[in-house]
């Protein structure tokens, strides 16, 4: 395989979830971004939010997101807030196709309520305030996407054929 298949979405909505059992039915190696972050910096990602702030994150996503995108075949499971950058999204389209996963503000909290590991939930653990983050991502999510699937009241096997559907009719 000559691309790389980037599972974008806000929090919560299965990406790392749906990364594996994807990665076994298609047989591709499977890459999570915030846990190659978490090995290249020795730190939990709560820990480098609370350490060195947000935009230091945002500069070591960056950095690992060219690293990774430097071998294609696999299966990346993006962190939430990656697609934000005008610059990581053109690192990710290229040999890469770019797959969102959606879900209800609601699904969401139901998924995440128990995590402390999102440092940007910590604090705001309720559906208000994932509520009005979704609305402000939404259209970004959605402009940068080559396929869209909804996850709501699916099993990850349902989600996992049909991302293979859409792969094939894409390809
Ligand atoms: C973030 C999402 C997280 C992680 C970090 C910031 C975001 O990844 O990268 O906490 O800004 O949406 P997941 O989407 O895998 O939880």
């Amino acid at each position: 395989m000559d691309y790389n298949i980037m599972l974008i979405g806000f929090m919560g909505v299965g990406k790392t979830t749906v990364s594996k059992k994807l990665s076994k039915k298609l047989g591709m190696p499977e890459i999570d971004m915030d846990a190659y972050i978490v090995e290249h910096e020795n730190k939990a990602i709560a820990d480098i939010f609370a350490e060195s702030g947000e935009e230091y994150f945002r500069k070591i996503e960056t950095e690992c997101l060219v690293e990774i995108q430097k071998v294609k075949g696999k299966i990346v499971s993006c962190g939430g807030g990656a697609v934000l950058k005008d610059e990581n999204v053109s690192y990710m389209k290229n040999g890469g196709v770019i797959l969102l996963l959606t879900a209800t503000p609601q699904t969401v909290y139901e998924r995440v309520k128990n995590c402390t590991d999102r440092p940007i939930l910590n604090g705001n653990m309720n559906v208000e305030f994932i509520t009005e983050l979704m609305n402000k991502r939404k259209q970004r999510y959605l402009e940068v996407a080559d396929i869209i699937i909804a996850t709501d009241n699916k099993t990850v096997d349902e989600i996992v054929n049909e991302i293979e559907k859409e792969l094939g009719n894409l390809m």
